[in-house]
């Protein structure tokens, strides 16, 4: 592209020289004029220039004539001056010519020049101004179609873009997706580990817990077997024992038989004993129970009534035994079962006890104190009411304070089928009768409710109340009263309150 403007201006300048050559030459004038070649530079020019045309003789017109008409007295003597004139001017002719051809070759070589650097320069700008043509013709080209081409892209580009868009919004609704459910995985994957670790304990735990238990139980074989022959020997001295103590009683029971004989003898007094007594005539004078507890550890296995003699109390007293249920050794101390007992007592009566031990009966406060202040004993306490249903509700301990702190009565340890709540106290509630009011209550619970007990304010029980036969017996606040069993009014049929040394 560069070499362009250098080669036109080259075949430019070749055309400029050519034409001045031509302007030079004339088809005539190679014929009739002097042609002159003139070397400048690395250019060569030709002049063709005129003839000088011979001067006739007395051309008054030509400068020669001058000197022709000074010189034309001796034509033939004169000839030769005349041709030497004629040489001189010539001469000077052609020098003159030659200064004119100087000064003609002077300017055209100005005239050239400047010419030549127009043309140059015109040159170069035509070319440049087509070039520049040519050059905004393509720019233009080329800018249309990169527009066209731009537009399309650009099209182009806006619909990826859009569809990369709505690409990369779905794109972003996924990875929230996905970093939900990789976060719910964690979470889970906490928990899982967390429960894992749970187990893993509870495993170990097991395990160590199976390790101590088999233990145990091949301890627990030892002991077995250790104990087997420990039994063994103990069932033959047993044995043995029994064996001597049938001896004694043969011993014992000749002795009394003897004894009796002569008491009868000497005051001819007859000796019974009460209808379902079934105390041992042979056993009375030598052992002495305390309680049922002790009369079941001897040996004693049928329910009935049984002599004790408690420590501090004068009378020996018949109470009823209950040896066949619950583990047997229960005294009974209080019993209601038909009515037939009056339980509107005074405090001395309820302090030494009353009615019949085979049937409805108290047993006394004062016993009841003394046996409860040796050992620790548990009470329980059986009711039945008027459709044939049994409760019962259990003291772990149970103890009865002395006269002078009111036969106070102490419960703790409640187990039973009767609700989760005891019917009695398990702090504490002092005794009242009708004729001693130690209650928490400004009215005296005894007289409205009836018989003796530790009623508090009043109480949510009352087993020594006004007995009512079958029909009678709801809605009555004085009656045998259970509360947590068949509620506030309900009057019960039987019941029964008995104590056992715990552990006896
Ligand atoms: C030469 O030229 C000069 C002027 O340039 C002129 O005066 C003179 O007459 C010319 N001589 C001849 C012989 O033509
Ligand atoms: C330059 O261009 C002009 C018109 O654009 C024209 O008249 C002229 O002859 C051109 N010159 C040459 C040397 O081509
Ligand atoms: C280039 O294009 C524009 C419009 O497309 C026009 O006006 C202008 O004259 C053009 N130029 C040439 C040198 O063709
Ligand atoms: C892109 O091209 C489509 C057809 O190919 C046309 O309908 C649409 O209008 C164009 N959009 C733009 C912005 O040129
Ligand atoms: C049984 O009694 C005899 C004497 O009568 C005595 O030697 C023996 O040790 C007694 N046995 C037991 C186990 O008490
Ligand atoms: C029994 O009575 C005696 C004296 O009367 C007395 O010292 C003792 O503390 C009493 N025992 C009990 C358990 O009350
Ligand atoms: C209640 O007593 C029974 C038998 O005596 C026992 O098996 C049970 O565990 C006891 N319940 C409570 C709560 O003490
Ligand atoms: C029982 O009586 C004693 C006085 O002997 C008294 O101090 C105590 O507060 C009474 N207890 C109750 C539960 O009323």
């Amino acid at each position: 592209m560069l070499s362009r403007p250098a080669m036109l201006l080259g075949g430019l300048l070749l055309g400029v020289a050519t034409m001045i050559a031509a302007q030079r030459r004339g088809p005539e004038a190679a014929a009739q004029h002097q042609v002159h070649l003139v070397q400048s530079g690395p250019c060569s020019y030709t002049f063709v220039l005129p003839d000088p045309q011979p001067c006739p003789p007395g051309d008054p017109r030509s400068p020669d004539s001058l000197q022709r008409d000074v010189s034309p007295a001796a034509p033939s003597a004169s000839l030769g001056a005349w041709r030497a004139q004629r040489v001189q001017q010539l001469e000077k002719a052609l020098e003159n010519s030659t200064l004119r051809l100087q000064k003609l070759e002077r300017y055209i070589q100005m005239n050239l020049r400047s010419k030549l650097a127009w043309a140059q320069q015109h040159m170069v700008q035509n070319q440049t101004a087509a070039m520049l043509e040519l050059g905004s013709n393509l720019l233009n080209e080329t800018v249309a179609r990169t527009s066209n081409v731009e537009a399309k892209v650009l099209n182009e580009t806006s619909r990826v873009e859009v569809q990369m868009m709505e690409t990369s919004l779905s794109t972003d609704e996924l990875q929230k997706q996905l970093l939900q459910q990789s976060n719910e995985l964690h979470r889970l994957q906490g928990r899982s580990s967390a429960l894992e670790t749970r187990l893993q304990a509870l495993e170990t735990q097991q395990q160590e817990d199976l390790a101590s238990l088999r233990e145990e139980k091949e301890q627990l074989r030892r002991l077995l077997g250790s104990h087997g022959g420990a039994l063994a020997v103990l069932e033959r001295s047993l044995r043995l024992a029994s064996s001597n103590s049938s001896r004694l009683q043969m011993q014992q029971r000749q002795l009394l038989e003897l004894v009796q004989r002569l008491v009868h003898v000497m005051a001819q007094g007859p000796g019974g004993s009460a209808a379902g007594e079934r105390t041992a005539p042979m056993r009375a004078p030598e052992q002495v129970f305390q309680d049922c507890a002790e009369i079941h550890r001897s040996g004693a296995t049928a329910d009935g009534v049984y002599t004790i003699r408690v420590t501090n109390v004068s009378e020996p007293k018949k109470v009823f035994c209950g040896m066949e249920s619950n583990g047997g050794g229960w005294t009974i101390i209080q019993r209601r079962v038909d009515g037939s007992e009056d339980f509107q007592r005074s405090w001395k009566e309820y302090k030494e006890g009353f009615g019949n031990p085979a049937g409805e009966y108290w047993l006394g406060n004062e016993a009841v104190h003394q046996l409860t202040s040796r050992a620790t004993y548990s009470l329980r306490v059986e009711l039945q009411d008027w459709e044939g249903q049994e409760a019962y509700a259990q003291y772990e301990r149970f103890q009865l304070g002395s006269e002078a702190q009111l036969y106070r009565i102490s419960l703790s340890g409640y187990n039973g089928s009767v609700g989760r709540q005891t019917g009695l106290f398990l702090q504490s509630a002092n005794f009242s009768t009708r004729d001693a009011d130690n209650d928490n209550c400004v009215c005296k619970c005894a007289q409205l409710m009836s018989g003796g007990w530790w009623f508090d304010a009043c109480g949510l029980s009352n087993l020594n109340g006004a007995y009512y036969q079958n029909g009678q017996h709801l809605r009555r606040m004085d009656g045998v009263r259970w509360q947590y069993f068949r509620g506030p009014g309900y009057s019960l049929r039987a019941t029964r309150m008995m104590i056992r040394p715990v552990g006896g």
